[in-house]
């Protein structure tokens, strides 16, 4: 094990709506960047269709996974919405804000964009928190070791 794998992270599900056109992605490279207001960074990869997604879009959730949710994590984390409705094989409730919530999330966070910054070969988005629910008051699904825990 190397020391970047010392770095744990929730799992979460980043979810977009451009249109109408829905997708989400698994990420473990998310954290909370501000206090007041709340704000959050997700880290997502220039490659992902997600990346294309974001950049339309003014907003996104962050859907924190629970600790029975790894089959969702997988599927969402290894497919790619460019070519698959991923919605499509896993339920989901729309948020206030219209963006989809997967089975499987204990809590999320819906963000409106504030930055986007160059990291490599990723693309930092930082977003506002303006609405939170916590629909499951249990441990989330863990990403540490390089792997989910
Ligand atoms: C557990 C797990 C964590 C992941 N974390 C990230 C991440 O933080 N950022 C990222 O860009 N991709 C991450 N990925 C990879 C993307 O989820 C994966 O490439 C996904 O299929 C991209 O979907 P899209 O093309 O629909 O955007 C992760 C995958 C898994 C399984």
């Amino acid at each position: 094990m190397d020391a970047l794998g010392k770095l744990y992270t929730s799992t979460a599900i980043v979810t977009v709506n451009v249109d109408g056109k829905m997708n989400g992605i698994t990420v473990a490279w998310v954290t909370r960047v501000s206090w007041q207001p709340p704000m959050v960074a997700v880290s997502i990869g220039k490659t992902r269709y997600t990346r294309e997604l974001l950049d339309k879009s003014d907003s996104f959730a962050v859907c924190i996974l629970g600790k029975d949710a790894k089959e969702i994590a997988e599927y969402f984390g290894t497919v790619s919405g460019r070519t698959t409705d991923k919605f499509k094989k896993y339920s989901y409730t729309m948020s206030e804000g219209n963006l989809p919530i997967p089975e499987g999330t204990i809590a999320y966070l819906e963000c409106e964009k504030a930055g986007r910054f160059e990291a490599g070969d990723h693309i930092v988005y930082v977003g506002t928190v303006r609405r939170q629910k916590l629909l499951k008051d249990e441990q989330p699904l863990l990403f540490g070791e390089h792997r989910l825990i």
